[in-house]
């Protein structure tokens, strides 16, 4: 068993365990990537302030995202084909956090579908939502969500239209996966993987495939997703959305103080500072150093969350301390779960709250619910100064 002191061990053993057509899709960001690659370099740039000589016993990671209980303000990120980085992957990380005590986001685009993942957990999940022309789909995937016991919807915003990655359009990414030469040699050399997938019968979009109209074949559903995302989307169809679901609901991808605003108006519970991981507009902001504007325009007025970069406690840390009250991590559960199953997405929570609790304590803090920015050095003009 190697010994994983960080997130990066873990994405070391991901590669070597998963197929390279999957590992790519997680691992890169649209275009030139330079959004994806500063999302984290950006919070390098921010520095913790050494504090000693404080009593620092009877720490406390533990508060709340909109309203629920959480033992760290880290949740999962919605990431689409889940279930192909690792046989039923949905399942194995949804139940790594709720062991963990946070929660599990399950993607519209996911492997296993909201009635498997509901049968196979005993605490209620999260659901995330894409913004689709389809009314049908779309009151069907509330009322599913509803009838799983889902406890908050996040709708994103940000995919209208789908930011190209260029590795997938090499790769020719799709589930499940195409048997090509190419392919086929590679996933011979991933034999956990490979055995993993033998062994289930979760290996298509379980969502959408017998849900959405036209979708009958895996292979038809990249040209029905393109199709089906909606270009005239407005804040009058995201307030349609709101009267479709009653319990908290979350809006993921904003950027822009006007656009906070916005989903403050829509009757959002929260907002996720968040440009999908860099993979949506390449060229924008990298999300932390979005925080701060969009913290001074709402920030009192809505409980605001940040994803995009995190990839350890640190930069949970530093999220926390500049006024987000949640975060999320995308790749890094996608690490631990491609090298370890639901162990290494454990691994992953397991590494990132130590991060945070030392961390935490180091700077002479014991409670993350009253962080501030006291313990930060932010450089002067971190924000922007922008025309
Ligand atoms: C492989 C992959 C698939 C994703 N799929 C979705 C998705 O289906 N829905 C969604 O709202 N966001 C999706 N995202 C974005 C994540 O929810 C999240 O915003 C992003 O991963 C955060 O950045 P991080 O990976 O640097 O933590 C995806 C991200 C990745 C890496």
């Amino acid at each position: 068993m190697p010994v994983i002191t960080c997130i990066d061990d873990l994405k070391q053993l991901y590669r070597r365990r998963t197929p390279k057509m999957f590992y790519d899709y997680a691992e890169s960001g649209s275009w030139t990537e330079q959004t994806f690659r500063e999302n984290t370099s950006d919070f390098d740039q921010i520095y913790l302030r050494q504090r000693v000589a404080i009593d620092m016993t009877g720490r406390s990671t533990a508060s709340q995202m909109v309203g629920q209980d959480v033992s760290m303000p880290v949740a999962l990120a919605p990431v689409g084909l889940t279930g192909m980085q690792c046989a039923d992957g949905e399942i194995k990380a949804a139940r790594a956090a709720e062991q963990f005590g946070v929660p599990f986001t399950l993607s519209t685009l996911s492997i296993c579908s909201i009635e498997d993942v509901a049968e196979h957990t005993n605490k209620p999940f999260w659901m995330q939502v894409y913004t689709l022309k389809d009314d049908d789909f779309m009151t069907r995937l509330f009322d599913r969500a509803k009838a799983a016991n889902c406890s908050a919807a996040v709708i994103t915003v940000d995919l209208q239209m789908l930011g190209q990655r260029h590795k997938d359009l090499k790769n020719g990414l799709s589930a499940p996966p195409k048997l090509t030469p190419k392919s086929v040699a590679n996933m011979m050399t991933k034999v956990h993987w490979g055995l993993g997938m033998l062994g289930t019968n979760r290996r298509t979009f379980r969502n959408v495939m017998g849900h959405a109209k036209g979708v009958s074949d895996p292979s038809s559903l990249s040209a029905w997703f393109a199709e089906a995302t909606d270009h005239t989307l407005n804040w009058d169809r995201i307030r349609q959305f709101r009267k479709m679901w009653d319990g908290p609901l979350i809006i993921k991808g904003i950027m822009d103080a006007r656009d906070a605003h916005e989903a403050l108006n829509a009757g959002a519970d929260a907002i996720i500072v968040s440009n999908h991981g860099g993979r949506q507009l390449d060229g924008a902001l990298s999300a932390i150093r979005a925080l701060p504007e969009i913290m001074d325009a709402v920030g009192d007025k809505i409980e605001v969350h940040l994803d995009s970069g995190i990839r350890s406690g640190q930069d949970v840390l530093k999220a926390l301390a500049m006024g987000a009250k949640g975060t999320y991590i995308g790749r890094a559960f996608v690490y631990g779960l491609g090298a370890m199953g639901e162990a290494g997405v454990t691994k992953a929570l397991e590494v990132i709250h130590k991060e945070l609790d030392t961390s935490m304590g180091l700077c002479g803090r014991t409670d993350v619910q009253t962080l501030d920015r006291d313990i930060l050095m932010i450089p002067r003009g971190f924000s922007g100064d922008w025309e």
